[in-house]
């Protein structure tokens, strides 16, 4: 290697420097290096390369013992990085330059002819989605986690009875196994949202070259099926430009953050004193430092807040590719430091909310207790005016409403009232009605498709389980 073109020449770049005089000013590096954050992407970097080797090679662009010096160099370096020993430089910008500089150092000039029919534009947009598609591989994993403990304490609680609210007031009774149900619908949603996302990333933008695509016979089909996508890119353009699936796989990780925030939230007023419905276990819960009787629950409120980075880093990648013009431009490079985050941050809150989770104890005595509080079955009586007195429904209501009113005045409960205060406001009204009013009965009557009764609940978990947790994923399967 000549001195002038040395990566250590501090005159100019050794990559791209040809027709430079200087050397770039020490804050243009600062601002144009990512290697900070694109070393993440060392392992889809060098796996797209040897791809695009491999290619080469076959399609007779490069000779057979190029090829083998150029992977041979290639395992050698993946495995400095994976020893720790390999040095990341920032005057070699970006994790590409690091690695063909370091080829170069290694074999010397067979890693000179690797870049051809190639850029780093496409090299930097296929090794991003290879990341994203790993990223969403380990989402779908850790969602189903989540889905699978939720699922476990359904099963446990499908006859627990607590308050179901509307407006955070009590509404009607239903079980917490229903109630936890309702988030691995949630979570099942979030989950095809990925595969959604990763089937239509799974598209090869290698060979796409600079933004035009190149005059060599390259062959995009094997590069694409050697890195386990579907097939390549049909436009080089959009091939370069595209990160609507960084986009997508951001508003993914920003619903499913949302989500996880709705059910943190829950699990800090139900560990409240007036709540007490749970109780975390000691590994999830922090104590004070001044009152020795609190038991915090920081991992909840923690995840509840962790919304907003996820939910802020969509909005920074949507601001970076607003009004960009075709095709690649260097706001691009702003891309990977949004969704490294996000997805550190989901993986950390989805972690936190399965052990959450898996070791909360849920009080179902205090649960049934509330559950009688605050007139929740006051449908089921109009429901019962209506089915066996033959009311309409709104008279039903009305009168419901009245006897309502009438046991606040008494300070008791519906089902404490006497018969003869019932007949006063539904004269047809029998002693059976009583038999509708206790929680238990309320809930049990809910047997309608995807109703609280226990028994639906109890099919429910088992439908739960082969919907979401029998398969091998909902996305995994093709990875590299
Ligand atoms: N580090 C760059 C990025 O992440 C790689 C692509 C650079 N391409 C270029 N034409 N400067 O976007």
């Amino acid at each position: 290697m000549s001195k002038k073109h040395s990566p250590s020449d501090p005159t100019t770049s050794s990559i791209w420097g040809g027709r430079f005089e200087t050397g770039p000013a020490s804050i243009m590096q600062e601002i144009n290096a990512s290697i900070d954050v694109d070393r993440r992407l060392a392992t889809q970097d060098i796996a797209g390369s040897k791809a695009h080797c491999q290619m080469l090679v076959a399609t007779g662009i490069l000779s057979a013992a190029d090829g083998k010096a150029v992977e041979a160099g290639l395992d050698a370096i993946a495995a400095e990085i994976a020893a720790g020993t390999f040095v990341f430089s920032r005057e070699l910008e970006d994790i590409h330059m690091n690695i063909e500089s370091r080829l170069a150092e290694r074999i010397g000039e067979p890693a000179k002819r690797l870049h051809t029919a190639r850029s780093r534009n496409d090299q930097v947009a296929t090794d991003f989605r290879l990341w994203v598609r790993d990223a969403l591989d380990t989402l779908d994993g850790q969602v189903k986690a989540l889905q699978a403990v939720l699922i476990e304490q359904a099963e446990r609680h499908a006859g627990s009875v607590m308050p179901g609210f509307t407006h955070l007031q009590t509404a009607q009774p239903v079980t917490l196994g229903h109630h936890l149900l309702a988030y691995v619908e949630m979570l099942g949603r979030d989950r095809g949202r990925a595969a959604d996302c990763r089937a239509r990333l799974n598209e090869c933008p290698l060979g796409a070259a600079a933004l035009a695509g190149t005059s060599f016979p390259i062959d995009r089909a094997m590069t694409a099926r050697a890195l386990g996508f579907d097939r390549p890119c049909a436009n080089s353009m959009d091939a370069v430009s595209d990160r609507d699936f960084a986009l997508e796989y951001l508003g993914t990780a920003a619903i499913l953050a949302v989500h996880l925030s709705r059910l943190a939230e829950e699990i800090v007023i139900w560990c409240s004193e007036p709540f007490a419905f749970v109780r975390l276990s000691d590994a999830f819960s922090t104590g004070s430092s001044i009152m020795p009787q609190k038991r915090n629950p920081d991992a909840a409120e923690l995840v509840r807040a962790k919304v907003g980075r996820v939910i802020g880093q969509l909005n920074t990648l949507l601001i970076v590719l607003k009004g960009l013009p075709m095709t690649y431009a260097k706001d691009m490079q702003e891309d990977k430091e949004a969704v490294f985050d996000a997805a550190d941050t989901l993986t950390l809150s989805l972690a936190a909310m399965t052990g959450m989770i898996e070791g909360a104890r849920f009080n179902a005595e205090r649960m049934r207790e509330a559950a009688g509080r605050g007139f929740a079955t006051a449908t089921d009586l109009a429901d019962w005016l209506v089915r066996v007195l033959g009311l309409p429904f709104r008279e039903a209501h009305h009168v419901t409403g009245r006897l309502v009113k009438l046991a606040e005045t008494r300070g008791c409960g519906i089902e404490d009232l006497s018969l003869d205060d019932m007949r006063q406001e539904a004269p047809g009204a029998t002693a059976d009605v009583f038999a509708v009013l206790g929680v238990e009965n309320s809930v049990k009557s809910r047997t309608s498709l995807g109703g609280t009764a226990p028994d639906a609940v109890r099919r429910a978990v088992a439908e739960a389980r082969r919907r979401f947790l029998a398969t091998a994923g909902a996305t995994g399967g093709t990875k590299p």
